[in-house]
C-alpha cells in the first residue's frame, strides 16, 4: 500500500480518506505529529477543508443507503477481512502506535490483536441480535389482530472520535458496531494518534469496503471539530476524550443520540481486611500502565488508617521497581504525550507538597516523563485529590471508615469505575452498591475489558453505554412495524 502517503523529505504526509480514495486537502497544509519520546515529526496528516467535510459526509449518506440494504452475513464477510488485514499487519502498525503515542510495542502490538478480537466479537454479537414482537392484546382493550414487529435499524451515519491513547482500539470500538449495524462512518483521529488511524483504514482499504461508507478526516479538532459535531449529515456521535471536549460536544450537538466515554477519578479503596499484597499489585497496575494515561487508571486510594502504614510500604518498594524511560526499552512507564500534560500532573504535586501531603516517592522529571509519584495523606483541600492526572501521580487518601471511603469516592464529580479490595464479599457488594460509578471492580483493577462487559461512565465521565452488544445497540434504533389483521 503506497497510496496512503506522500513522502518527501524525511517525514511522510498521510492522507485522507474519502469515497474509497486516498486523497491529499485542498487546504494545502499538514499538521506535523511530534513524537513524545523521540521528539521529532513522525509525519504529517492532512487538515481538512469543511468542503472536504461536506463531500465527506455525503459520500457517507450515499453509501449507507446501499449498506444498509446488505445482509448481515455480507457485512460481516467485510468486517471478517478487515480483522485479517489488522492481524496482517499487526508489526506496522504496532511500530507506528509506538512512535506516535509513545506505547511500548508489546503493549501497541497487543492493542492491534484486541482490535481484531473486537471486530470478530462484534460481527458474531451482531449476527445473533434478534428483534421481538408483542401482541396487541396484552393491553386492555387491545385487540388479537394487532401485532408490533420491533426490528433494530441503523440511525445513518455516525461521528467515531477516539482519543489518542489506544488510537486503533477505541476507533475499531466505534467503527466495528456502526457498520454492522449498518451504518456508514466519519471517522475523525485525534490529531496525535491520526497516523495510526490512518494505518487502520489502510487494513480497511484492503478489505474493499464499499466505497464511502468509512471515510477518513484529519485536522485540528478547534477547527473542525465543531463543524464536524454541528453538521446535519450527522446521526449519531460516539466520542471518547476528555470532560471538557465531551461536555462542549454534548452542548453543541442537538438532537443526535450521543454516547460519550470521558474523564475518570477512579479510586482503589482498600479494606482493612484486604489482602495488601495483591491490593497493592492491582493498583500498581491499574495506575501506573502506560503511564497512567488510561480513562480508567486507579487515580486515587482510599485506604482504611489502620493498613495504611502497610500498603504504602508495599506500594513504595513495588514502584521503585518499575521500569520507567523510553517505550522502545518496553518500559511502563513512558513520556507522557506532550510537555503540557507533564507540566499539568507537575502542577498536581507541586500543589499536593505545598499543602502537606508526604512524597514517598518519584517526583523526579526529564521533560515530559514523570517519575511513578506516590502521595501520601493526601488531603480534600488539595487539586490531586479530585482533578483527573492522566499521568503517573497516585494520591492516597486514609480513610477512618468504609462510610467515608464512600463518601469521598461519590463527592467526585466523575463516576467511571472503581476498586474495592477486601475478603469480606458481602461488605465488598454493600460498598460496591453505594459508588456511583458506572462499574465497581472487586479484588481488581480497574479496566474497561473484556470487551463485550458493558461499559458506562456516569456524572462528568459520560453518558450512554458501551461494550459490544451496547455500542452496538447504542448505533442503532428501534422501529416499530404493527401488523393489523383481518378480524
Ligand atoms: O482510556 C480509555 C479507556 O477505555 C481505557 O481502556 O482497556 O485501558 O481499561 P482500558
Amino acid at each position: 500500500m503506497t497510496f496512503t502517503a506522500l513522502t518527501s523529505s524525511s517525514v511522510s504526509t498521510y492522507k485522507l480518506y474519502i469515497n474509497g480514495k486516498w486523497e491529499q486537502s485542498k487546504s494545502g497544509q499538514a499538521i506535523d505529529i511530534q513524537s513524545p519520546y523521540l521528539y521529532e515529526a513522525i509525519g504529517k496528516v492532512q487538515a481538512i477543508t469543511k468542503e472536504e467535510v461536506d463531500e465527506a459526509i455525503h459520500f457517507a449518506q450515499k453509501a449507507q443507503k446501499e449498506w444498509a440494504d446488505i445482509s448481515l452475513q455480507e457485512r460481516a464477510k467485510y468486517l471478517y477481512k478487515w480483522a485479517d488485514e489488522l492481524v496482517n499487519m499487526q508489526d506496522e502498525i504496532a511500530e507506528v502506535i509506538k512512535k506516535e503515542v509513545g506505547k511500548s510495542y508489546k503493549d501497541a502490538k497487543s492493542e492491534v490483536v484486541r482490535t481484531a478480537d473486537f471486530i470478530r466479537y462484534t460481527v458474531e454479537e451482531a449476527l445473533h441480535i434478534h428483534g421481538e414482537s408483542m401482541r396487541g392484546d396484552s393491553f386492555p382493550g387491545g385487540s388479537q389482530s394487532k401485532i408490533a414487529i420491533i426490528q433494530r435499524v441503523p440511525l445513518g451515519v455516525v461521528l467515531a472520535i477516539p482519543p489518542f491513547n489506544y488510537p486503533v482500539n477505541l476507533a475499531a470500538a466505534k467503527l466495528a458496531p456502526a457498520l454492522m449495524a449498518g451504518n456508514a462512518v466519519i471517522f475523525k483521529p485525534a490529531t496525535q494518534g491520526a497516523i495510526s488511524g490512518t494505518k487502520m483504514i489502510e487494513a480497511l482499504h484492503k478489505a474493499e469496503f464499499p466505497k464511502g461508507l468509512v471515510n477518513l478526516v484529519t485536522g485540528r479538532g478547534s477547527v473542525i471539530g465543531d463543524y464536524l459535531v454541528e453538521h446535519k449529515g450527522i446521526n449519531m456521535i460516539s466520542f471518547t476524550g476528555g470532560t471538557n471536549t465531551g461536555v462542549n460536544l454534548a452542548k453543541k450537538a442537538s438532537m443526535v443520540p450521543l454516547v460519550l466515554e470521558l474523564g475518570g477519578k477512579d479510586p482503589g479503596i482498600v479494606r482493612e481486611d484486604a489482602d495488601l499484597q495483591e491490593a497493592a499489585k492491582h493498583i500498581i497496575s491499574g495506575a501506573f500502565s502506560y503511564s497512567g494515561q488510561r480513562c480508567t487508571a486507579i487515580k486515587r486510594v482510599l485506604v482504611h488508617e489502620s493498613v495504611a502504614n502497610e500498603l504504602i510500604g508495599i506500594l513504595k518498594e513495588e514502584i521503585e521497581k518499575l521500569s520507567v524511560g523510553s517505550p522502545e526499552d518496553g518500559s511502563m512507564v513512558v513520556p507522557l504525550i506532550d510537555d503540557q500534560s507533564a507540566n499539568f500532573v507537575q502542577g498536581l504535586i507541586d500543589d499536593a507538597i505545598k499543602k502537606g501531603a508526604t512524597l514517598v516517592t518519584g517526583n523526579k522529571r526529564e521533560r515530559n516523563l514523570v517519575y511513578p509519584t506516590l502521595l501520601d495523606h493526601v488531603t480534600e483541600d488539595m487539586r490531586v485529590a479530585w482533578e483527573e492526572p492522566f499521568g503517573p501521580v497516585l494520591p492516597v487518601i486514609r480513610v477512618s471508615s468504609d462510610e467515608e471511603a464512600i463518601n469521598i469516592a461519590n463527592e467526585s464529580e466523575f463516576g467511571l469505575q472503581a476498586s474495592v479490595f477486601t475478603k469480606d464479599i458481602n461488605k465488598a457488594f454493600a460498598i460496591a452498591n453505594k459508588i456511583e460509578t458506572g462499574s465497581v471492580q472487586i479484588n481488581g483493577r480497574t479496566e474497561r475489558g473484556p470487551d463485550h462487559f458493558p461499559f458506562i461512565g456516569v456524572k462528568g465521565s459520560g453518558m450512554g453505554a458501551q461494550g459490544i452488544r451496547k455500542s452496538i445497540e447504542s448505533m442503532t434504533r428501534e422501529k416499530v412495524t404493527v401488523l393489523n389483521l383481518a378480524e
